[in-house]
């Protein structure tokens, strides 16, 4: 089979359901406080592609270790991509995903620029759909507590084959796992650090690809944060180091007093979040005026002393909308909240696009897909 008719063919997935499943009282104990990331359904998915069959051996198996050969190409190279995504049981207790057709897009812009092989956009929903189905005992009720299903899928160079070179062999794989609210008790703003020394992604790199290697490249700014007693990292351009690109796994967004909501554009080294392109849809109907541009980190400095900036948030699929209260950086820091700050457009923003998501209010824009 030439990859063209493997590409055209949709996958059929054989599903082979766990004897031993997680009894139901023990999903809801779990299910009380999930937190992120730490407990995964009773099944995950796999698929492998090779250079002369295309994708196929589509799966929904018991979710356990692979076994991989210590030369296998990803361990050595990071050709590795990944994917975040919810899914989201409804009041009736069908359960929805937001936007798929958005990740199935960037995975595919991640999978070409990590010479991977584009899994077609059919294929990876329906991954999500097979496994959302088998594990759906495991979709918390949303409702107030914000609780979901992270799904997380990826694919990673699997040949064992230490040549430079993209690898003819990868697997597809999508695990899920419990997610509680980000924020119990209202929302915190977080303290960010301006990382200067070290960049999260450089000029014609990878930053635009969801791929590991940007995170492992995030870390040690993330830990000068830290050690600056903040929450995150914020990067900025590798070239001048004047520019906001973003956080470590954050879009951002600045509010000005005159109604402006302004963001970095995509200059080929920031990732273009599936949150960030929803809110700059939705910021208008909060009267806001979308701008997307460079954005110099004096500006920021600048607007959030004199108060021409009057709000600061994050973005992304696990906490929705976070809002910055400080900012700090080598020999100083500034705070945009005045006696009195409410983060009005953050609230405002989070809550829409929670009832969107939780189908609470029509999906007008039908950036909804039901998978059970
Ligand atoms: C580096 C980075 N930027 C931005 C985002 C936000 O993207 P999304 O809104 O699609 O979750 C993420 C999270 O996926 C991320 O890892």
């Amino acid at each position: 089979m030439s990859t063209d008719a493997a590409k055209a063919e949709a996958l059929t997935f054989e599903v082979t359901r766990r004897e031993d499943v997680t009894p139901s009282e023990r999903i809801a104990e779990i299910l009380v406080d999930p937190g992120f990331g730490k407990t995964f359904t009773d099944h995950m998915v796999v698929a492998t592609w090779t250079a002369d069959g295309g994708w196929g051996d589509a799966k929904v198996k018991p979710y356990g270790p692979f076994q991989l050969d210590p030369a296998a190409a990803v361990l050595h190279y990071a050709q590795e991509i990944f994917e975040g995504m919810k899914a989201y049981r409804h009041a009736d207790g069908s359960i929805w995903t937001f936007r798929p057709e958005a990740n199935a897009a960037r995975f595919a812009r991640s999978a070409r620029r990590l010479a991977l092989p584009v899994l077609p956009e059919a294929d990876f929903i329906e991954s999500l759909r097979q496994l959302v189905t088998v594990d759906q005992e495991w979709v918390p009720a949303g409702g107030a507590g914000e609780k979901s299903l992270y799904l997380r899928p990826f694919m990673f160079a699997s040949e064992a084959f230490l040549g430079v070179r993209p690898a003819q062999q990868v697997t597809y794989s999508v695990i899920a796992s419990p997610a509680g609210a980000y924020f119990s008790g209202g929302l915190k703003p977080v303290t960010l650090w301006i990382s200067t020394d070290y960049a999260r992604a450089g000029e014609g790199g990878t930053g635009a690809a969801k791929c590991g290697g940007n995170y492992a490249s995030s870390l040690a700014g993330q830990l000068e944060g830290i050690e600056h007693g903040c929450d995150q990292a914020v990067f900025l351009d590798s070239s001048t180091h004047t520019y906001i690109e973003e956080l470590g796994g954050m879009n951002l967004f600045l509010v000005t007093k005159d109604g402006r909501i302004v963001t970095p554009e995509l200059t080929g080294s920031i990732l273009e979040g599936v949150t960030r392109n929803s809110i700059l849809e939705i910021a208008k109907e909060e009267g806001l005026e979308p701008e997307e541009r460079r954005i110099p980190i004096e500006e920021w400095k600048e607007g959030a002393a004199s108060g021409e900036i009057v709000e600061v948030f994050a973005c992304g699929t696990a906490a929705v909308v976070t809002p910055v209260g400080e900012l700090r950086w080598n020999g100083g820091s500034v705070d945009h909240r005045r006696e009195g700050h409410v983060d009005r457009y953050a609230e405002a923003i989070r809550a829409k696009l929670l009832d969107i998501q939780y189908g609470r209010v029509e999906d007008s824009r039908g950036w909804l897909t039901r998978l059970v």
